[in-house]
């Protein structure tokens, strides 16, 4: 049930960002900018033979991605971005995700390509000429899970995720990821957190000499306590870890000391992952102040009500929690500072996903830290370009780059 008040309460908008037309249509309010040149989007690929491989989306239905191909130099490089879109945790939230495009390919519709996916040089230097696949979102459990449910009526729910991983990467494989001289892996939101949970296994794939990395956006949820004290989040990754049977994807070493929950945090998953991984977050990741921190759940008051919609609003006891729930974060990430080609951007502009939209990825009023916007940061990191890239922003106001008002 938590997980289905977390996508149902507020209809839309608490499902965590997904690309520009999704967002225009859910969140009509968020996306104020339009697209500077409309072209039309890649169109939907769906996966070949998924009902054989049982390789399906909650429904049953196929899934699918979109892939725009490289150019020029770019024409071996390859970015491979998972979509996010939250989790269902229980029968009931996974069979409502069924009637919607995180749930069947029935309801998808192609997205508009931006920000890390734009292929204009001027607003995406070092990705605009690679090929970019947008592997669309359909399972409920970060591309994790591997079981299947039936009840006594015969309606079925499809756990796959770890399946559509399995048989989308095969098969770009033979669309030419396999020859790829460059491949990073990508994600926002539940689709970070899949990055970095299949972040090994998708380097695993190439030989040593091509160049592979992973790349997560907002994909570091923290296991943090809500306002009232009350392990909220903890409790809908519970139901997702145990409903869906994630443990397959779940580093060996975590599952020898802790529980596969435990395991399913970023903050566990990184000190496992081998690949080299920037991490994109912000430290007030404003769906993780909405859904973690201050969850419907915890029936907020209405001072709450008002901060968690917009950080301008909250008082400054309520600035203390937010600093706080920050400061879990930059110490969970201590970890990445030993590991030497790891990158780290956490910015303190109250957001969430900063890759797909141009306002957060490369413009003249992006976040900046160390005066670098992100792309300029990923793209140093990326091509190891000067100094390491670990960027910590300081605590909320300081940054005048976190002005503009960001999709959140
Ligand atoms: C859970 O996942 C494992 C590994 O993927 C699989 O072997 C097992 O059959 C799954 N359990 C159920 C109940 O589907
Ligand atoms: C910051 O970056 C901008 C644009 O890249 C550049 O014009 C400016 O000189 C830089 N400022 C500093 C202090 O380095």
């Amino acid at each position: 049930m938590a997980s289905e008040q977390l996508l149902q309460r507020r209809p839309g908008c608490l499902v965590p960002i997904l690309l520009l037309l999704a967002s225009v249509m859910m969140c009509p309010l968020v996306w104020s900018s339009p697209p500077t040149t409309v072209r039309r989007p890649p169109e939907l690929t769906f996966l070949a033979g998924a009902a054989e491989k049982g390789a399906v989306c909650l429904d049953g239905s196929p899934p699918a991605y979109q892939l725009e191909a490289g150019f020029g130099s770019g024409s071996h490089n390859w970015l491979v971005y998972l979509e996010g879109g939250g989790w269902c945790s229980t029968v009931e939230a996974c069979s409502k995700h069924t009637k919607s495009a995180l749930g069947s390919s029935n309801f998808m519709e192609a997205v508009q390509y931006a920000g890390i996916f734009s292929n204009d040089q001027s607003q995406n230097s070092d990705f605009y000429n690679w090929n970019k696949v947008f592997v669309r979102y359909c399972d409920g459990a970060s591309f994790s899970g591997d079981a299947e449910y039936e009840d006594q009526d015969g309606n079925r729910l499809f756990f796959r995720g770890l399946r559509i991983w399995e048989a989308i990467i095969d098969e770009l494989m033979e669309k030419g990821l396999a020859n790829a001289k460059q491949a990073l892996l990508a994600g926002c939101s539940s689709g970070g957190l899949a990055t970095l949970l299949h972040c090994d296994d998708f380097s695993a794939r190439f030989p040593r000499k091509v160049a592979v990395k992973c790349f997560s956006d907002a994909g570091f949820f923290l296991d943090k306590k809500d306002i009232d004290g009350e392990s909220f989040f903890r409790s809908v990754y519970n139901g997702v870890v145990h409903l869906q049977n994630v443990s397959k994807v779940l580093p060996k070493d975590c599952l020898a000391k802790m529980e596969p929950l435990d395991c399913f945090f970023p903050s566990e998953l990184i000190k496992s992952i081998n690949t080299p991984t920037f991490i994109l977050n912000s430290g007030y990741d404003s769906w993780q102040i909405q859904n973690v921190l201050v969850p419907d759940e915890s029936s907020p008051e209405k001072s709450w009500l008002t901060c968690k919609a917009n950080i301008r609003d909250c008082d400054s006891t309520q600035i203390e929690v937010l600093h706080g729930f920050r400061k879990t974060m930059v110490g969970d990430l201590k970890v990445v500072q030993d590991k030497e080609e790891w990158g780290l951007f956490i910015d303190s502009c109250f957001t969430h996903c900063q890759t797909p939209f141009k306002i957060s990825w490369d413009s003249q009023i992006s976040p900046r830290l160390g005066n670098k916007t992100i792309a300029q940061a990923v793209g140093d990191w990326h091509f190891s370009r000067g100094q390491r890239v670990k960027e910590i922003d300081c605590e909320y106001p300081c940054n005048p780059t976190c002005n503009s008002q960001l999709p959140s």
